[in-house]
């Protein structure tokens, strides 16, 4: 798809607008699963653009000016909670935080009844976290605000992926081709599934590496719709990898025995400087965070230069900005 984008020099020294198409058509982003390779490449070039004006220290916008935005975060959340937040304010929307332990919901509230008291108080979207797969989907269908899933049991997070790949496409210039490794906690990770699914519609190869028993069921059907191939053995899934990606041991959704020994999960999936060996010379290496540190990446890895990690922080605020503009703007409006 050939950008959209119109961006000049005048733009970033007056109010940096860009010129939007509107490929993205739904009313919510609840997945990547949904999204066409078309609609993650707008995603994706919007978000880009707005890294920039980020990184040139243009934090300050009306474009979403008169609109608001409710964060609802059931399950904990650092970087996804605050970029949010920081996204729709630099863009000039109002931003409401639902410190969900001290909503109705302590009181008995079920989900359907908050979110519908949210959309009556009349906020353009709806941000939600919640432990339950599906959840941000269930209410889409009720309310009229846009639903952004900021992660869904071990569903998906579909803004995490987008995050991803917008640092993936900026260090490679592409995603098309690129080998990226998965390796740790598959099962319980929604940031495997909107990866396999975003960077496998971008064109790229994903090797996915965990032990057995961190594998979802259904990961022959994956392999046989996307283009990914699951291994045991973390070396083959490294092997000549442009990137290679760590996720989070999940322990506070284990429930016990899936690993014998945090010790000997770092031995045989904790990326480090002797599993790199196995990837491209000029490897590059993600985490979503949080990170288990020494668990699921060695310190050297986490610190060293070779390390994304703050990089896709900064995407991500980028992305949450794309994604805010595109869902809540009017439709059809093109800002010159
Ligand atoms: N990657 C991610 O979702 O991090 P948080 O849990 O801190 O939001």
């Amino acid at each position: 798809m050939s950008s959209n984008l119109r961006l000049t020099k005048k733009h970033f020294t007056s109010e940096p607008f860009l010129a939007i198409l509107y490929t993205v058509k739904t009313k919510d982003l609840l997945g990547l699963k949904e999204l066409s390779a078309e609609e993650i490449h707008e995603i994706l070039d919007v978000a880009a653009e707005m890294k920039q004006l980020l990184l040139s220290g243009h934090k300050k916008s009306t474009r979403l000016t008169g609109k608001n935005i409710s964060h609802a975060f059931y399950e904990s959340s650092t970087r996804t909670a605050v970029s949010f937040d920081e996204a729709a304010k630099i863009l000039g929307a109002v931003s409401c935080g639902l410190s969900v332990g001290n909503s109705s919901a302590s009181k008995g509230e079920n989900l359907m009844d908050t979110a519908k008291t949210l959309d009556a108080m009349k906020f353009d979207a709806i941000v939600i976290r919640h432990q339950s797969a599906g959840a941000p989907h269930f209410i889409a269908k009720h309310v009229g605000a846009s639903v952004i899933n900021a992660g869904d049991g071990r569903n998906e997070h579909p803004t995490q992926a987008l995050l991803d790949m917008l640092t993936i496409k900026e260090r490679f210039g592409r995603l098309d081709g690129l080998k990226i490794a998965i390796v740790g906690d598959v099962k319980n990770s929604r940031v495997a599934r909107s990866n396999i699914y975003g960077l496998s519609k971008m064109g790229a190869e994903i090797r996915v590496a965990c032990p057995d028993t961190l594998l979802f069921s259904g990961s022959n059907k994956m392999e046989q719709n996307y283009n990914v191939k699951f291994f045991t053995d973390a070396k083959d899934a490294v092997r000549d990898a442009d990137v290679v990606m760590a996720l989070r041991l999940q322990l506070e959704r284990m429930k016990g025995g899936l690993i014998p020994s945090i010790a000997e999960y770092h031995a045989l999936y904790g990326v480090d400087d002797k599993l790199l060996t196995h990837a491209k010379k000029n490897v590059l290496v993600m985490h979503p965070g949080p990170v288990n540190r020494g668990v699921e990446l060695s310190s050297s890895v986490m610190d060293g230069d070779r390390s994304l990690i703050s990089n896709q922080v900064t995407s991500g605020v980028a992305v949450r900005m794309a994604v805010l503009t595109l869902l809540t703007e009017k439709k059809g409006e093109v800002h010159a």
